[in-house]
C-alpha cells in the first residue's frame, strides 16, 4: 500500500515540525517509526469498564483484537471512549448514548486512525460507539463481548433480567422469600459477559451481524467461550483488510442492510430498543426510516427463535444451535442476500454453509414458534407519531382490549400509589405512565413495563395493558406500549389522559385511541402547562434541548448525519 492512501500518514508521514510533534510523543511508549506510518493504524475503540459489568472483560478481548491487526501488517492503538453500564447508571443509561456517541465520533475523527474495531457488549454501548463511528465513516468492525452463560437456579435456567421481573413480582406476591431471592442474584450473572436473553444487548449483538457489521457468527459466542477471543483476533487481521479495500461504514450500512436488520429482529423476536436504536444509526449513515417501516417490513416475519423474554432458551443455547447465520438463512426469501458485509463477502455466501443443530431452539419457516412476530406500530389520538408493541411478549387476550386509565403523572407517582390498597384498579384497567419519554424522564427510561399492583397480583393476575412514552428492557415481556409519540412532556395527547378516560387498544388494526372528545382534549390542553427541564444544566440541558422524539430514534437533532473523517486542520 501506497503511504499516502493512509488516512494516518496525513499525521505521522509529515515532515518538519508537526510531524515531529506527531511522532516523538507517540515513541515514548517504545514503538520504532515503521511501526506507525506506511501500516494502517488501527484504532480499538474499547467500552472496557469495570462500571459496565458487561464488558469487564474487554481489555482482554483488544489483546487478541491487537494479535490479528499485528497479524496482518497493521499497527493497532486501543482507547478508552465512555462506557454506558446498563445496571448502574441512575436516571438511565439511555440518557448519555448519544453523549458516548459524541466521544467516539470525536475521538476517531481527531486521531490518526485508518480503521477502526469497535469493542462492544451492554445495551448502550453498541448503539452509541457505533452511531458516532458512521458518523466518521471509517472502514469499521464491530467485535462484541458475547452473553453471560446460562443461569443456573435450583437446576433450572434463568435468564437476565427476565428473571429479575419474575423474581421481584414473585417475592413482592410471596411466591418468594428473601433468602431464595438473594440465591437467585448470584445464580443469575455467574460468568462475564452481557445479558444472555434476547435482551437488547443480545438484540443489538444480532443487528450488528444482521448489519454485516462483524463477521460471521460474531452475535451469540458467549463471552467465556474460548472462541469468541478468535473472533476478535480474526476481526482485527479483518479490519486491516478492510482499510486495504478502503470498506466503509456507509458501503455495509445500507437501506437494503436495514431492512434486513428490521426482519432478523422479528425473527429472532428482539427487543424493541432495536427500533430507537436502528432508526438512529440509519440517521447517522443518511437512510431514512421510519416506524412504518419496522411494521411493513416486520410485523409478517416468522418468530423462529425460542428465547426469553419472547420463549424459554438463552444465548448459549442459541449458539449451540447454531446462531444468527442459521437464521439469516432460514429467513432469506425476506432478505437482500447480496448486501456487502465486513468480511467482503455477501451475506448470501456468510451463511451458505450455516447448519440448525437444535430446532427446538431456532425453528423453521416452514414450523415457526409464531406465525408472524416483530414490532406493530400503533397510531391513533394517543399516539399521533406512533408507538409500538411487541406482540410476542404481549398476552394474546389482552391485544384488542378497552379499560378506564389509570394514570400516573411520572414515576415517583407511580412508586407512591401502586401498592396502596385503595388505589381504585382492577385486572381491565389500563395503566397510564407519563413523562417518561426522551426529554420527561428526561432520557426515556426502560420503566414502561410497570409492575402491577400488588392486590392484583395476589389474585394471581399476571399481565394488564400499560402504555407510556417511556421504553422497556429488552428481557421484559408483558402487554406493555411504548415509545409514545408525541411524549407528554411535548404536549403529546398522553399529557391529557385522566383518570377513568376509555382507552382502546387494538394491534389488529395498529389501533391507540383515547375516547374522549376533541373540544375536552382542547379545554385540557388549555389547562396544561409543561415544566420538564427547566433545572437542567451541563450535558443535561444540551440532551433536553435538542433530543428528537423517539420516533425519530430519540438521537439528538444536531448529530444526525455524518460530518466524515477529514480534519483540514494542525494542531501546533
Ligand atoms: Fe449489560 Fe444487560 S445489563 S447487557
Amino acid at each position: 500500500m501506497k503511504k499516502k492512501q493512509l488516512r494516518s500518514h496525513q499525521w505521522f508521514g509529515r515532515e518538519g515540525k508537526m510531524g515531529m510533534i506527531y511522532r516523538s510523543w507517540m515513541r515514548n511508549q517504545g514503538i520504532p517509526d515503521n511501526q506507525f506510518d506506511g501500516r494502517p493504524v488501527i484504532g480499538i475503540c474499547n467500552t472496557w469498564s469495570e462500571l459496565t459489568p458487561c464488558n469487564a472483560h474487554f481489555r482482554e478481548l483488544a489483546e487478541s483484537v491487537k494479535k490479528g491487526v499485528y497479524e496482518a501488517g497493521g499497527f493497532p492503538l486501543e482507547f478508552p471512549i465512555t462506557s454506558l453500564g446498563e445496571t448502574m447508571m441512575r436516571p438511565t443509561a439511555m440518557l448519555f448514548r448519544n453523549l458516548a456517541s459524541m466521544d467516539a465520533e470525536e475521538t476517531i475523527r481527531a486521531n490518526p486512525l485508518d480503521g477502526v474495531v469497535l469493542l462492544c457488549g451492554c445495551d448502550k454501548t453498541t448503539p452509541s460507539s457505533l452511531m458516532g463511528a458512521a458518523s466518521v465513516n471509517l472502514p469499521t468492525i464491530v467485535v462484541s463481548g458475547g452473553p453471560m452463560l446460562n443461569g443456573k437456579y435450583q437446576n433450572t435456567d434463568i435468564g437476565s433480567g427476565t428473571h429479575v421481573w419474575k423474581f421481584s413480582e414473585d417475592l413482592r406476591s410471596g411466591k418468594m422469600t428473601p433468602r431464595q431471592f438473594s440465591m437467585a442474584e448470584a445464580c443469575m450473572s455467574r460468568s462475564r459477559g452481557h445479558c444472555m436473553t434476547m435482551g437488547t444487548a443480545s438484540t443489538m449483538a444480532s443487528m450488528i451481524e444482521s448489519l454485516g457489521m462483524t463477521l460471521p457468527g460474531g452475535a451469540a459466542i458467549p463471552a467465556a467461550d474460548s472462541r469468541r477471543k478468535v473472533l476478535a483476533q480474526l476481526a482485527g487481521r479483518r479490519i486491516v483488510g478492510m482499510v486495504e479495500e478502503d470498506l466503509k461504514i456507509s458501503d455495509i450500512i445500507t437501506r437494503e442492510a436495514i431492512e434486513n436488520a428490521i426482519v432478523v429482529n422479528a425473527g429472532i423476536g428482539g427487543s424493541t430498543n432495536l427500533v430507537i436504536h436502528l432508526t438512529a444509526i440509519a440517521g447517522r449513515v443518511g437512510v431514512k426510516i421510519d416506524l412504518d417501516d419496522y411494521d411493513k417490513l416486520g410485523s409478517n416475519v416468522p418468530l423462529l427463535v425460542n428465547l426469553l423474554p419472547s420463549g424459554k432458551y438463552l444465548m448459549e443455547d442459541f449458539y449451540y444451535a447454531g446462531g444468527v447465520p442459521v437464521v439469516i438463512k432460514e429467513l432469506q426469501d425476506l432478505l437482500h442476500m447480496d448486501v456487502i458485509t465486513a468480511n467482503g463477502k455477501t451475506m448470501a455466501e456468510n451463511v451458505s454453509d450455516a447448519e440448525c443443530y437444535n430446532k427446538d431452539v431456532i425453528a423453521t419457516v416452514a414450523d415457526p414458534i409464531q406465525e408472524a412476530a416483530g414490532i406493530a406500530v400503533l397510531r391513533g389520538n394517543l399516539a399521533a407519531n406512533g408507538a409500538i408493541i411487541k406482540p410476542s411478549a404481549a398476552t394474546e387476550a389482552l391485544m384488542v382490549h378497552k379499560g378506564k386509565a389509570v394514570v400516573f403523572e411520572n414515576i415517583n407517582d407511580f412508586y407512591a400509589k401502586i401498592d396502596n390498597p385503595d388505589l381504585d384498579i382492577d385486572e381491565n384497567s389500563i395503566m397510564v405512565l407519563k413523562n417518561v419519554g426522551p426529554k420527561g424522564y428526561p432520557g426515556m427510561a426502560e420503566v414502561g413495563n410497570m409492575p402491577l399492583p400488588k392486590k392484583l397480583l395476589a389474585k394471581g393476575v399476571e399481565d394488564m395493558v400499560r402504555i407510556s412514552d417511556g421504553r422497556m428492557s429488552g428481557t421484559a415481556y408483558g402487554t406493555v406500549v411504548l415509545h409514545v409519540s408525541p411524549e407528554a412532556a411535548v404536549g403529546g395527547n398522553l399529557a391529557l389522559v385522566q383518570d377513568g378516560d376509555i382507552i382502546e387498544l387494538d394491534v389488529p388494526n395498529r389501533k391507540l385511541q383515547l375516547h374522549v372528545a376533541d373540544d375536552e382534549l382542547e379545554r385540557r390542553r388549555s389547562q396544561y402547562s409543561r415544566e420538564n427541564g427547566k433545572d437542567a444544566r451541563g450535558y443535561v440541558k444540551l440532551y433536553v434541548d435538542h433530543v428528537l422524539q423517539a420516533d425519530q430514534g430519540a438521537d439528538m437533532d444536531f448529530l444526525v448525519g455524518k460530518s466524515g473523517s477529514y480534519v483540514a486542520k494542525d494542531n501546533h
